[in-house]
Formats: C-alpha cells, structure tokens, sequence
C-alpha cells in the first residue's frame, strides 16, 4: 500500500479515535488536532501503548487563522495532507425556541465552518499533486432532521452539500470527496443523551443496537483507499437501518 498523511479533526473522541486507529493500522502517517492540553496527553499515551505513534498539533478547528497554522504545523511534521477526514463535532441539543444565538453558531462553526477553515489551506495541495481523499463525518440526522437538533442537522446537512460540490470541483485532479453518514454510535456523545430518550432511538434501529465507532472507521477506510478513485460525491449512510431515504 501507499503510505500517505492523513489528518483526521477531533481524533481524539469516540469515532475520531476509531478512524485514526484504522488508517494508522493500515500504515498510514496520521495527524490529529487537540483543544484539552492534558486530555490530548492522556490519549496521545494510550495510543502508543496501541503501538500507535500520533502527530498531534493544537488547534481549533472553529477558528481560520488557527486552522491555517495547524495545517502547516502538521506539514512541516508529516508531510503534506493526502487524507482529510473532517470528523470534529460537537451537540448543544436544545428545542429550536429555547435555542441561543451561542447555541447555533457553536454547533454551525465548529460542525460546519470548520470544513472550510480546515479543507481550504489543504485543498491546493492535493490539487497541484493531483491525488487527495476527502471525508466529510456527517450525520443520519443531517438526513432526517432530529427533534432537539436544529443547529446540529443544519450543520450536517450542509456538510454533504459542500461534499458534492467540492467532488464536482476537484473530480479531474484526483481527488475525491464523499460523505459518511453515522446513525447513533456508542460513543460519550450519543451516551449523553438523556436515558430514557436513548431507549426510544435505539428501539427505532432494526439491527437492535448502536453503532461501534470500528463500524464507522472501516468506511472512511474504504472512501480514502487507493482502489475507490471512481466513487465521489456519495453518501455513505450507516445506521442499523434507521434511516433508509435516499
Ligand atoms: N418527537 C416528538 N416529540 C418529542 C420528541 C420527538 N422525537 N422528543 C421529545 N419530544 C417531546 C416530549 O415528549 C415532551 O413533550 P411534552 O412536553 O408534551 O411532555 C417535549 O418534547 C419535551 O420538550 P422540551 O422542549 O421540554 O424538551 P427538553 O428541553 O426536555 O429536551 C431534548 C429536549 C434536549 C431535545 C431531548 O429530548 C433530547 O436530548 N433529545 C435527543 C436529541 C438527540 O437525538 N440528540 C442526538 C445526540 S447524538 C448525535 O447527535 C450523534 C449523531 O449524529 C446521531
């Protein structure tokens, strides 16, 4: 296989942690951004005891001109981004009319802006060498809409938008761009949701139980292989069959 450097955002958390596990195993240079200083630590820790070795820059994702930095920190330590995994996110679930203005653009900044902040100091690379794996981490919820999501489904619906226009735009210069659509992953975002809340969603998946972040992470594994050049501006839905539109 093709060793390449991959960045995938929010690494450090339960579906991030999956994809960064996968592609490194796959033999992979792979690049992270942390925010928590200490929890970066503890998790850069238990990683090389996995035998994984993580190149690991601050950096908020929420923010252009930090993006920028981190961008080029992560060149200068690993080479250039031949794989981009946007995968930072975040809830502040709240009903619509008792939402702030904090509450929206927290979740649309960090959720969706971020892919602007972080694909835009990459994409010109991958575009003058012409290769690049582009993956925007979605949501079923995106697709569906959620009760309590407002910010956050506006956010990831526009995450697939920006998908198939940038596959569109960059299709002839080899690089693809596709969207994973994750249902509810057992992961401390999905387990933050109020308990008895979580029981009427997990009755709604025919499989009969949550996602496993491994389950997500072989998907992005297959959208940024070498051999899946021809698949671009695809939705990859994945979610026990809660959700079949299309
Ligand atoms: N459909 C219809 N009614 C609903 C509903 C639904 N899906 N969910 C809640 N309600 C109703 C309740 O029955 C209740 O009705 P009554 O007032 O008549 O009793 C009412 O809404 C409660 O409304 P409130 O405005 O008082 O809501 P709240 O402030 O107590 O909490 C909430 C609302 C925060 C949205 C809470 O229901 C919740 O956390 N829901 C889950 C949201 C969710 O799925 N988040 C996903 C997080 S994980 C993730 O995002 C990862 C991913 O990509 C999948």
């Amino acid at each position: 296989m093709t060793q390449r450097t991959a960045l995938v955002t929010g690494g450090t958390g339960g579906i991030g942690s999956a994809i960064v596990r996968y592609l490194a195993r796959q033999g992979h240079r792979v690049a992270t951004n942390y925010r928590n200083a200490d929890k970066a630590e503890a998790w850069r820790k238990a990683m090389a005891a996995e035998g994984i070795e993580v190149c690991m820059v601050s950096g908020d994702v929420s923010d252009p001109a930090s993006c920028t930095a981190l961008i080029r920190a992560i060149e200068a330590e690993c080479g250039p981004v031949e794989i981009l995994v946007n995968n930072a996110g975040i809830t502040r679930d709240t009903t619509f009319h008792k939402m702030s203005y904090e509450q929206w653009t927290d979740v649309v900044n960090t959720n969706l802006n971020a892919c602007f902040n972080v694909t835009r100091p990459v994409i010109e690379g991958m575009r003058a060498r012409k290769w690049g794996r582009i993956v925007q981490i979605s949501s079923i919820n995106g697709q569906k809409g959620q009760y309590g999501q407002a910010n956050y489904a506006a956010a990831k619906a526009g995450m697939h938008g920006f998908t198939i226009s940038l596959a569109q735009e960059n299709a002839k210069f080899g690089i693809t761009v596709n969207t994973v659509s994750p249902g509810y992953v057992a992961t401390d975002m999905v387990m933050a949701v109020p308990e008895e809340v979580r029981a009427k969603i997990e009755a709604q998946i025919p499989v009969g139980r949550l996602g496993k972040p491994e389950e997500i992470a072989h998907a992005v594994a297959f959208l940024t292989g070498e051999e899946t050049g021809w698949m671009t501006g695809a939705n990859l839905a994945i979610n026990g069959g809660q959700y079949m539109g299309w």
